[in-house]
């Protein structure tokens, strides 16, 4: 065989395994549905990915003109990784040592898998959660397995222990869990952190949104990581800045050895420093998402045909009497950009939508309403 076939064959050897992932659907985009639809995008609701749209735009914006004069783009970031931690460190009451800093929380919890996992491994997680774990656990040849949540959401610790063989070296959980929007018990995860002998990668993308975390069991244990963003809280999601917690040792080869020197731009750094230091006005902001997210649970409940879960997220999932999918693009035709869920356990027809500020969810809430009118 020529060299040059041998390299193909190669290339079609890793397209035909990446095959096994499937596509990450980022769902509808405010460009593409103000093209199909003719709305202009500032129209558009875009309520399908849980960003935060209680801290303003403006409040952000300044924050960025501040960076922008205080950074050089000419050098790498590198003291920026430090002060980012030390500041997490205040925040949060972890020593600085502890902390990861990555490209938003997917990509350490990537890192996590790629170190954790070789082909042939395997990794547990529950059903339903983020599909992120899935595709990172398969990028690696390994294999991912999910046990079931009970039919009220909660996690099946015996179950979940009865599956653990030999070749799993990595457990995922996501508390409070994407899409269900409930947080586990604290003493479940402990428990399974103390009787795994490999990591338990605890996802809380969603906790500062909830009544706890496991933030500092995560710098004192040897096998349980903790992945946060400021994505949601914080409302920088278009930044892609995330952090890890861990034990001392996993968590200083991953600094030193493991993670890119230069994983984060300095631009992004600078920010999340910046918003740390404003924390109090960022709680301010945020204080009004509980009472939010209740009258729009309560507003989903009091409509015929629709039921909404309860959430210690900034989320709310529901379900609709009818084809979620048929609601769904009845919403894209006025604007509203929600995620179709489809079948969670036993609810069929699930659609889940972002808790903002009190105008959006009036407007999503009256679209909603009219869909279900129209369909009924
Ligand atoms: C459970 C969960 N983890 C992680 C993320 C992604 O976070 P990041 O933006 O930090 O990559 C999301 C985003 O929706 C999420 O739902």
């Amino acid at each position: 065989m020529s060299f040059k076939s041998r390299g193909k064959r190669i290339i079609e050897e890793v397209i035909l395994r990446a095959q096994q992932i499937d596509k990450y659907d980022v769902g509808e985009t405010i460009r593409s549905l103000a093209v199909k639809t003719g709305i202009s995008p500032s129209e558009i609701l875009k309520l399908n990915s849980n960003e935060n749209f209680f801290v303003p735009l403006n409040f952000l914006r300044e924050i960025l003109r501040q960076v922008i004069e205080e950074i050089d783009p000419r050098i790498y970031p590198r003291d920026e990784f430090r002060e980012l931690r030390e500041a997490l460190s205040s925040y949060l009451g972890v020593p600085a040592d502890n902390i990861m800093i990555g490209t938003g929380s997917d990509q350490l919890i990537d890192l996590a898998a790629r170190l954790f996992l070789r082909d042939g491994d395997e990794a547990l997680s529950i059903d339903p959660t983020f599909a992120i774990y899935e595709r990172c656990v398969k990028s690696q040849g390994a294999i991912y397995r999910t046990v079931s949540l009970r039919e009220d959401f909660s996690l099946d610790l015996d179950a979940i222990m009865a599956s653990i063989t030999p070749k799993v070296k990595i457990i995922f959980l996501c508390s409070p869990n994407n899409p269900t929007a409930n947080q586990f018990r604290r003493e479940d995860i402990l428990r399974l952190a103390e009787e795994f002998n490999g990591l338990v990668a605890l996802d809380e993308a969603y906790a500062d949104f909830a009544d706890t975390t496991l933030i500092n069991e995560a710098s004192e244990l040897d096998n349980l990581m903790v992945f946060r963003t400021f994505s949601k809280v914080f409302g920088l999601a278009g930044l892609r800045v995330g952090y890890a917690v861990a034990g001392d040792r996993l968590a200083k080869t991953i600094n030193e050895r493991i993670q890119m020197p230069y994983s984060v731009s300095i631009t992004a750094l600078k920010a999340a420093i910046k918003i740390l230091e404003k924390i109090d006005c960022v709680k301010k902001f945020i204080g009004e998402l509980g009472a939010e997210r209740s009258r729009l649970i309560d507003a989903l409940n009091r409509m015929g045909g629709v039921r909404a879960f309860p959430s210690q997220t900034n989320f709310v999932l529901f379900q609709v009497d009818r084809d979620s999918s048929a609601v769904y693009r009845a919403l894209l035709n006025r604007g509203i950009i929600v995620r179709n869920i489809g079948k969670v356990l036993r609810f069929e027809n699930c659609l889940r939508v972002t808790v903002a500020p009190a105008l959006m969810m009036e407007r999503f809430i009256k679209g909603l309403w009219e869909v279900l009118c129209e369909n009924a």
